[in-house]
């Protein structure tokens, strides 16, 4: 393990009361989540060896670690992106961190735009599979053969288990679980509706500006994954409305109810 991370792990483990083997990443307006943990244990990321700062209104940027429906979780209130012009290295070192500690399988959430005219705003969409639409990729350089292979496979990037089970849990509380593709773009521009027709053309149903970094070095290291989207509003050109990020993080509030009750009864399946 390297320095920087073996510190990190050092740093968390000392403070926590459990492993937590469920690893959650809460989106833009999605962070309520954290709130809902017992006996939860909260610290900022700035006095975590090798964290960065989270920039983003929305994001809160702490771990929080404690009991969430009886199941012991390490929850990252606020995440890190591309566009606040941090390399993918340290955007995606909190995930490495989680794996050090315990963690088996992560959880993604993210605010997406819908491409999918099947879709509204405040829909949930479970994530199939991605397209990272970037050219850019967390794992280039040379390759720590401790941690992964160096030719990851992709093929279940999205455990096609956990999908099922969330799906399960969807019907059993009557919550309308969209599935498709989701899209990676470094944003921090929204699209113009030429990209959003064009990546319609490519097969995505949802885009946004997160997500894929994360999930390519979690498989890389072996987390099983499951990946929510809350469709915070339709993509460029879809509807003729121009895009606020305070439209979308109203739109992710809006449906805190739905998404908690979601990931928790996810939770209560998974132990
Ligand atoms: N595009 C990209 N990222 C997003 C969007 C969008 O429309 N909505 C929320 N995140």
């Amino acid at each position: 393990m390297n320095h920087q991370l073996e510190q990190a792990k050092k740093f968390i483990s000392a403070q926590l009361k459990a492993t937590p083997k469920v690893g959650l990443i809460l989106g833009s307006g999605l962070g309520v989540l954290a709130d809902e943990i017992k006996d939860a244990i909260k610290i900022p990321y700035e006095q975590i060896p090798g964290f960065l700062k989270s920039t983003v209104s929305g994001h809160a940027g702490q771990l929080v670690s404690g009991k969430l429906n009886g199941v012991d979780v390490i929850v990252m209130q606020g995440r890190f992106h591309f566009y606040e012009g941090y390399g993918l290295d340290a955007i995606t070192f909190p995930i490495r961190v989680m794996k050090s500690i315990g963690v088996e399988k992560l959880i993604v959430t993210n605010a997406a735009g819908g491409i999918n005219k099947d879709f509204h705003p405040g829909d949930l969409m479970l994530i199939t599979d991605h397209i990272n639409n970037t050219g850019q990729n967390p794992l280039i350089g040379p390759n720590d053969s401790r941690q992964g292979v160096r030719f990851p496979d992709l093929t279940h990037a999205y455990d096609p288990q956990l999908r099922n089970l969330a799906k399960e849990v969807a019907n059993e509380l009557s919550i309308d679980l969209k599935e498709g593709v989701y899209v990676w773009n470094t944003g921090p521009t929204y699209e113009t509706p030429a990209e959003v027709k064009m990546l319609q053309l490519l097969g995505a149903d949802a885009v946004g500006m997160s997500t894929v970094p994360e999930v390519i070095v979690a498989r890389h290291i072996g987390l099983s994954v499951l990946g929510i989207s809350c469709i915070s509003n339709m993509a460029a050109g879809i509807l003729d409305e121009p895009l606020s990020h305070e439209d979308v993080i109203k739109t992710t509030e809006s449906v805190r109810l739905k998404f908690i009750s979601l990931v928790k009864s996810i939770l209560t399946k998974l132990s």
